[in-house]
């Protein structure tokens, strides 16, 4: 057991598994998801789905892990379901596919954090040039996932939970300076406005699907990352609770990032709605709109809040990326018994590469920017785009519904309740434990399943109602 680790304290694991959680998805993702399913209708079902759905499987992925001690492949067969570790191989190719296009991101962001520092404001309007630049965007992506596998070679309490410590708290002081400083913006009103009035005309089956897909992503759920990291954690803690905090941290950050992206946007666009939501839909919009806000600021208050912004969306992606590893890492660990530090370089390594048709995609091979049309979609999609539809939403629901499945009828409630139960849990502890069981075993499957259904068959088959 020695040599597997373990979290050192309750707080560590907390902030480990929330700093999985907060990552690109809040902060690049999020907001244009939001400007692309009209607002704050998303935000709304974003949120129902994160607290009613997500929170009970996170809840189930934490008590698997930490009642086997084992990575996912390993989990189910401990528990005496040797079929099921198929739920396990599936995560571990989600967790593979997309840290591969993950990492391509981060470089991006790592990468912006030097432009704005030089006072490269003009990078924004470059960002296709940019990203296509294959030397400086695989530099970035080397430098990024190195610093990853070596946060990861240290282990659980040395370089997991260190490293969260540190980024996390660092992370929620930049935001916060940030939001108070956009808020000060002129026209900051008509972003917020955007962002919290609902407008439900704009709700379509698939704007739903996508805030069900970034719900998962942006907790970390649905490829056992937080089996893994449940494997660390001690007998004593409490994992209803627990879970609650990651979820609301998790939502809270994702809140907060619109918060301070809508008052932004609207500054850039004198508060016009329609452009509001044009801009802030694009899926590079903080690449190629960030840097010109920063630029009105002046040259000496833009290169730090700059430099700041990037610096800060590098922290988020860096504590994802090291869960993200960790879980193909923890498979070789305990299943191929290979040391620690060799099986996270190798798997740095083979992701990387991985990820390359990702970065190629990106402006400098047409083959990878217009890969595929899946008959469900209208337009061809880049490598990075199926990789992350795949990988990123359709095994996560795919794999929470599969673990909501196998908890509640496999492994059995009894079981499951037998490891969330906590001596002292207060009333609302109870509370939450009494809708956690319930729903791993009636809402999750029966939502999940549906919605992945229609969606596989929508997306990959094109044949919809
Ligand atoms: N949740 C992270 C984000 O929002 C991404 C991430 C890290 C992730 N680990 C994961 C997503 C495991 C799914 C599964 O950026």
């Amino acid at each position: 057991m020695a040599s597997r680790g373990n979290f050192n304290s309750r707080l560590g694991f907390i902030l480990a598994s929330a700093g999985s959680a907060v990552g690109l998805g809040n902060i690049w993702k999020f907001p244009f998801e939001v400007g692309a399913g009209g607002g704050a209708a998303f935000l709304l079902i974003y949120l129902c789905f994160a607290l009613l759905l997500c929170f009970p499987v996170m809840t189930a992925e934490i008590a698997i892990g930490r009642r086997t001690n084992s990575s996912p492949v390993g989990a189910f067969r401990k528990l005496g379901f040797p079929k099921w570790s198929g739920v396990g191989y599936l995560g571990l190719a989600s967790g593979v596919l997309i840290l591969s296009f993950y990492n391509v991101v981060a470089a991006w962001s790592f990468g912006y954090f030097f432009e704005m520092v030089r006072g490269n404001f003009s990078i924004g309007a470059n960002f296709s040039d940019y990203t296509a630049d294959l030397i400086k965007i695989s530099i970035y992506g080397v430098l990024f996932m190195s610093a990853t596998a070596f946060i990861v070679s240290r282990g659980v309490s040395q370089g997991i939970e260190r490293a969260a410590k540190i980024m996390m708290p660092s992370l929620i002081i930049l935001i916060l300076g940030l939001i108070i400083y956009s808020l000060t913006l002129p026209d900051a009103l008509a972003g917020i406005k955007y962002y919290l009035l609902p407008d439900f005309s704009k709700l379509t089956g698939s704007v739903v699907y996508s805030a069900l897909g970034q719900a998962f992503f942006s907790l970390s759920l649905g490829m056992g990352a937080l089996i893994t990291f449940g494997s660390y954690l001690k007998k004593d803690t409490n994992i209803v609770s627990s879970a609650a905090i990651i979820t609301v941290s998790d939502v809270s950050i994702a809140f907060l990032a619109g918060l301070m992206m809508f008052p932004i946007v609207a500054y850039l666009t004198q508060g016009d709605l329609q452009a509001i939501s044009q801009i802030s839909g694009e899926e590079s919009f903080i690449f190629q709109t960030m840097p010109a806000v920063f630029e009105s600021l002046g040259s000496t208050l833009g290169v730090i809040i700059g430099g700041l912004f990037f610096l800060l969306l590098s922290f988020a992606a860096l504590t994802s990326t090291i869960s993200l590893l960790e879980v193909p890492t923890a498979f070789l660990v305990d299943e191929k018994k290979i040391q620690r530090s060799k099986a996270t370089w190798l798997v740095a390594l083979v992701v990387f590469l991985v990820g390359i048709p990702s970065m190629l995609g990106a402006g400098s091979s047409s083959f990878f920017a217009d890969f595929i049309r899946l008959p469900g979609m209208e337009n061809s999609m880049s490598f990075m785009a199926v990789v992350g539809l795949v990988g990123g939403s359709t095994f996560l629901s795919l794999g929470g519904f599969l673990i909501s499945i196998f908890t509640a009828y496999v492994w059995k409630k009894r079981n499951f309740n037998e490891e969330i139960y906590y001596e002292n849990e207060g009333r609302l502890g109870r509370l939450l434990r009494l809708y956690v069981d319930f729903a791993i075993g009636v809402i999750c499957p029966i939502v999940l399943g549906i919605l992945c259904l229609v969606t596989i068959l929508n997306n990959y088959f094109g044949i919809s109602w």
